[in-house]
């Protein structure tokens, strides 16, 4: 049966648009929500011109009250029968609460090669120690930030010259080859790790 994916971002949502290009013809999945905690979400109004359903949850008006801020989410989403949620540059941190029920179910890209450079600031973080290779993981959400089993790596080389932008953007690239292609194993079924190149 496909799968009905739901995909969080908070920004210009490119990892997004990414996948949902990919989600076509044959694929395991369809994009069925985007939803966002920005209206002002670049990501929101293209994915909106393209049909696809969209949903924003502030999350400012919940301040530190994250249980509530993730039940509104929940209930925005519960309707949509979701399977799958791709988290894509979704910069809020979601709480074992949510994330327990989820599990198996909800992945994640981050911009480094997990288990280096959880959090923010990745790419100035590897630069400053001098790494020599950078990139992206996909890996399904726990409770941990940033942790939890990967399905797939994506490898570029740091050059000498590079600014935290530069290898960002060198990375994006890589992360739009590879969000596609883990989601689409992931949809079904397959959880043996990508590695690119
Ligand atoms: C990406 O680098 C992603 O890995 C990180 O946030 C960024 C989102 O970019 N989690 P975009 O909104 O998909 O363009």
């Amino acid at each position: 049966m496909t799968k009905r994916v739901a995909i969080f971002l908070s920004g210009g949502g490119s990892n997004m648009r990414a996948l949902v290009e990919d989600m076509a013809g044959d694929h395991p999945a369809r994009p069925t929500l985007v939803l966002s905690n920005k209206a002002s979400a670049g990501g929101i109004n293209w994915a909106q011109e393209r049909g696809i359903a969209t949903e924003v949850v502030d999350h400012r008006p919940y301040g530190a009250d994250r249980a509530g801020f993730e039940a509104e989410v929940a209930a925005r989403i519960a309707p949509f029968e979701i399977d799958i949620i791709c988290l894509a540059g979704f910069m809020r941190v979601l709480t074992a609460g949510f994330v327990m029920p989820w599990q198996g179910r909800m992945i994640n890209i981050h911009p480094s090669l997990l288990p280096k450079y959880r959090g923010l600031n990745t790419h100035s973080r590897a630069i400053e120690a001098g790494e020599r290779e950078a990139g992206c993981t996909v890996h399904e959400v726990t409770p941990e930030l940033d942790d939890g089993p990967n399905l797939g790596q994506a490898r570029v080389v740091v050059r000498p010259d590079d600014s935290p932008e530069t290898l960002a953007a060198r990375v994006l690239e890589q992360e739009h080859i590879l969000y596609p292609m883990v989601l689409r194993r992931f949809a079904a079924g397959d959880t043996t790790p990508v590695h690119l190149p």
